[in-house]
C-alpha cells in the first residue's frame, strides 16, 4: 500500500517538476529523497514515511515554479485528494513542505525529527559540488552574471529582496550556500556538509585566482 502510493507520488513529481532549469528539476528530487532516507536511517529516527513523501513532494508547491504560492498550494491540495491518506499523515507532509524552505536566512524552527531531516537532505543538495552546479544553472536561467566585484554582499535582508534584488552567482555563496552547514539539524548531515564545504571553498579559491589572472 505504501509503496503503490510512493509510486504514485513519483510520477506525479516527475510530470510537475520533469526538467524544471531552476535547480528544482526530478534529480533534485530524487537525490534529496536518497539524502533524507539515508540520514533517518543513520539517525535511527523519524518515520520513513513521512520522509519519503515529504521529500518527493517538498518542491512542488514551491511559489518559484507556479503561478503564485496559492496556486501551488492548490495543486499539491488536489494531489493528496487523489491518494486519500489520512488527515493526520497529510497534514504532517504538508507542514513539512511549510516549514523547511530557507527563502533569504527565515529561521522557522522546526518542530518534528521529520521536517528537520528533509530540510538538512534538501540543504545537502545545495552545496557541494553539485550545489556549484545549482547555483550557476539558476543564475543563468535568471539572467544574472556569474559574478561582479562591484556588487555587495547582502547581510540581511527580507524575502523579496532575497529573490529580486541584483546578485551574481558566486554572491549566493556568501548569502547562502556557505551559511549552510552551520544550519543543519542532524548529526549525519552535518559530516556530509564537511566534505561538500571544503568543496566549495577550494572552488572559490580557484575561481579568484582565475578571475585575478594570478595563476598566469
Ligand atoms: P530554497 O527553496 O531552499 O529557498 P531555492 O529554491 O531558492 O532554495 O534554490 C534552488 C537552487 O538554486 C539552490 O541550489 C539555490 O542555492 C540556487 N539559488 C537560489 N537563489 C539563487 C541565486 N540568487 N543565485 C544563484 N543560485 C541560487
Ligand atoms: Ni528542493
Amino acid at each position: 500500500m505504501k509503496n503503490q502510493i510512493i509510486q504514485q507520488t513519483e510520477l506525479f513529481v516527475r510530470n510537475e517538476l520533469g526538467e524544471d532549469p531552476t535547480g528544482h528539476d526530478w534529480f533534485h528530487v530524487d537525490r534529496v529523497r536518497r539524502n533524507a532516507l539515508h540520514i533517518c536511517k543513520e539517525e535511527m529516527t523519524g518515520d520513513p514515511f513521512i520522509i519519503e513523501m515529504a521529500a518527493l513532494l517538498h518542491d512542488v508547491s514551491d511559489e518559484k515554479i507556479n503561478e503564485s504560492a496559492e496556486a501551488g498550494t492548490a495543486k499539491l491540495k488536489s494531489f493528496f485528494q487523489t491518494v486519500g491518506l489520512p488527515v493526520g499523515i497529510e497534514n504532517h507532509i504538508n507542514q513539512i513542505i511549510e516549514s523547511i524552505s530557507y527563502k533569504g536566512g527565515r529561521k522557522t524552527m522546526l518542530e518534528t525529527v521529520e521536517a528537520k531531516i528533509v530540510q538538512d537532505a534538501d540543504r545537502l543538495d545545495a552545496i557541494g559540488a553539485i550545489g556549484i552546479a545549482r547555483a550557476f544553472a539558476y543564475g543563468g536561467k535568471k539572467g544574472q552574471l556569474i559574478y561582479d566585484p562591484s556588487i555587495n554582499v547582502r547581510e540581511e535582508m527580507s524575502v523579496e529582496e532575497y529573490r529580486k534584488g541584483k546578485s551574481t552567482s558566486i554572491h549566493h555563496f556568501y548569502e547562502k550556500l556557505l551559511k549552510l552547514k552551520d544550519l543543519l539539524n542532524t548529526e549525519s548531515a552535518k559530516k556530509l556538509a564537511e566534505g561538500r564545504q571544503q568543496m566549495m571553498l577550494g572552488f572559490l579559491e580557484q575561481f579568484y585566482l582565475e578571475w585575478d589572472g594570478k595563476d598566469l
